[in-house]
């Protein structure tokens, strides 16, 4: 098992995928260590649609046209029930922080089951709500295409030095 520290550092945006198919139980596990993710009430308000058929992965291409994003055997549809999310007394729906945590810990599993994973926001969110009828409860946030990636060479991270951001008050 990788130490989470070394785990961090492995995940990466992965845009270049291998060819070979994707196994559904791995996906499941994955899924199934990610589902532990907290949520504000734990609330859970999430919905993840696995797209591995040829139909789904083209609707999904449609919506994010890029020629790497088509080498992805599989992409998670990660959508949030906002619904179902908690509202704080101001009116802030806390599903898009919620999504964020499972999505978080869906790219930390698959990168511990050897799989790569990239976060895509950039995505037409009004053709993947026709093409899968989501309705308007059911908010695609996340399209994170999953696979084996087609190198091992994982690129070096450009981050802000910590104490750019970090203030001891
Ligand atoms: C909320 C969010 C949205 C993102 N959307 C996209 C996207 O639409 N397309 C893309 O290629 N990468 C997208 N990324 C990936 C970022 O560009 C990437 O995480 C960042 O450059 C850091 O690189 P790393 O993930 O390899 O560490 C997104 C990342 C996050 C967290």
């Amino acid at each position: 098992m990788t130490n989470f520290a070394e785990l961090v550092q492995k995940r990466y945006s992965c845009r270049n995928y291998k060819a070979t198919g994707i196994d559904r139980e791995l996906i499941d596990k994955i899924l199934e260590t990610a589902h532990f993710a907290p949520s504000a009430t734990n609330a859970q308000p999430w919905k993840v649609f696995v797209l591995d058929t040829p139909e789904s992965l083209a609707k999904a291409r449609r919506a994010y046209n890029r020629e790497w994003f088509a080498t992805a055997p599989a992409v998670l549809l990660i959508c949030a029930q906002t619904d179902k999310a908690w509202t704080r007394a101001d009116g802030k729906n806390h599903a898009d922080i919620d999504i964020a945590i499972l999505t978080d810990h869906i790219t930390l599993a698959a990168t511990e089951a050897g799989l790569a994973t990239c976060w895509v926001c950039n995505f037409d969110a009004q053709l993947i709500s026709s093409e899968f009828g989501l309705d308007n409860n059911c908010k695609p946030l996340v399209l994170l295409p999953i696979g084996v990636p087609a190198t091992d060479d994982i690129p070096e991270k450009k981050r802000k030095s910590v104490s750019e951001f970090v203030e001891w008050v």
